[in-house]
């Protein structure tokens, strides 16, 4: 009976116990990558939670190998970043393009945040209701010079048919939003329109829609980035940032350390908390040995 019970306790220890130990043993935090899918990622954007500058992990995300970008309106992906001009192109899977237009989607670039939209994109409403306010002549929101021809151009595309329009028909209910005059956001609903498209850039290619460069681009705030970053990315660290109240800097290291400078020399304690773990499985196998010897005993 007594026998029976201290085998039981034994085997919790020996089998469960360290199971549930080693990892409470090493404190590894997750550490940052360089890459989402297959865009790099740098400051002041991150891989994970921690990682990056703040402000910027409220919007961006890699969430299984895509780059997320969020706002009140929804989660779009990300397709490129150049960082050199501190830029980022967005797209919206239900934002109409040349080949596929659905009703649907509506944009909104939260306020206050770091991001701004690129005075070269074209926000196109298409198939808007005879009411909406977007052909108010008081109000004077469409461009009717250039804009003519990017609506005669999408309106030229077999995708029109998923909105419910025939190829190449009347561009009476199409509107090509000034940019500067977009502000913060576009609501469909509100706008009465079924959906939109946004371009931006043709790609030398202005007279075939196919080809042109649908998305949102969008500047970002690159003043974020500081010396103390540099000085750990230079050290073969990730800038990040602790994950408590105060948000403050954190220099993520590949090996799972944080500190709050830079990753020099920082690779001991890992190794001295891993060995403190194999000597605390060491102890449970010797103790349990130990038991059992007594117990035979
Ligand atoms: C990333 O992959 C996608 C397809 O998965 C491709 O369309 C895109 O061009 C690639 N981007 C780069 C920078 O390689
Ligand atoms: C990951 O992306 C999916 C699809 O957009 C979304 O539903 C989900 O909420 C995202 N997860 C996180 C943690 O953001
Ligand atoms: C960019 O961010 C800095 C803070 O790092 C702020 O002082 C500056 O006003 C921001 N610039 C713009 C254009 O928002
Ligand atoms: C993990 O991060 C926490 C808080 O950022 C830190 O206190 C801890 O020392 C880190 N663990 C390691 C192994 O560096």
């Amino acid at each position: 009976m007594l026998l029976h019970k201290i085998s039981c306790l034994l085997t919790y220890i020996l089998l469960i116990n360290p199971l549930h130990a080693i990892p409470s043993i090493i404190p590894l935090n997750v550490t940052c990558h360089d890459k989402c899918g297959n865009i790099s990622i740098k400051f002041p954007f991150g891989s994970g939670s921690g990682c990056g500058h703040p402000i910027f992990s409220k919007y961006i995300k890699c969430n299984y190998s895509i780059l997320q970008f969020s706002t009140s309106t929804g989660v779009y992906a990300i397709s490129s970043i150049d960082y050199a001009s501190n830029t980022l192109v967005i797209t919206d899977p239900l934002m109409s393009t040349c080949s596929s237009m659905q009703n649907s989607g509506s944009f909104t670039l939260d306020r206050g945040g770091p991001f701004s939209i690129m005075p070269d994109n074209i926000f196109v409403l298409v198939g808007c209701s005879r009411t909406s306010p977007v052909f108010d002549r008081n109000a004077d929101f469409c461009d009717s010079g250039s804009g003519l021809t990017v609506c005669k151009g999408l309106y030229s595309c077999n995708g029109v048919v998923g909105i419910g329009l025939e190829p190449n028909g009347p561009i009476s209910t199409c509107c090509v939003y000034d940019p500067f005059g977009l502000g913060y956001g576009l609501d469909l609903p509100k706008l009465q329109c079924s959906s939109y498209s946004a371009v931006y850039g043709f790609g030398g290619n202005e007279g075939d829609p196919m080809k042109w460069q649908y998305g949102i681009s969008l500047e970002y705030n690159g003043s974020y980035y500081s010396d103390g970053c540099k000085n750990c990315e230079e050290s073969g660290g990730f800038c990040g940032f602790n994950s408590g109240l105060d948000e403050s800097f954190a220099c993520k290291c590949q090996n799972g350390v944080n500190t709050n400078s830079n990753c020099y020399g920082r690779g001991l304690f890992v190794w001295s908390s891993l060995s403190l773990s194999f000597f605390v499985v060491f102890l449970g196998i010797s103790g349990f040995l130990f038991s059992w010897m007594i117990a035979l005993f």
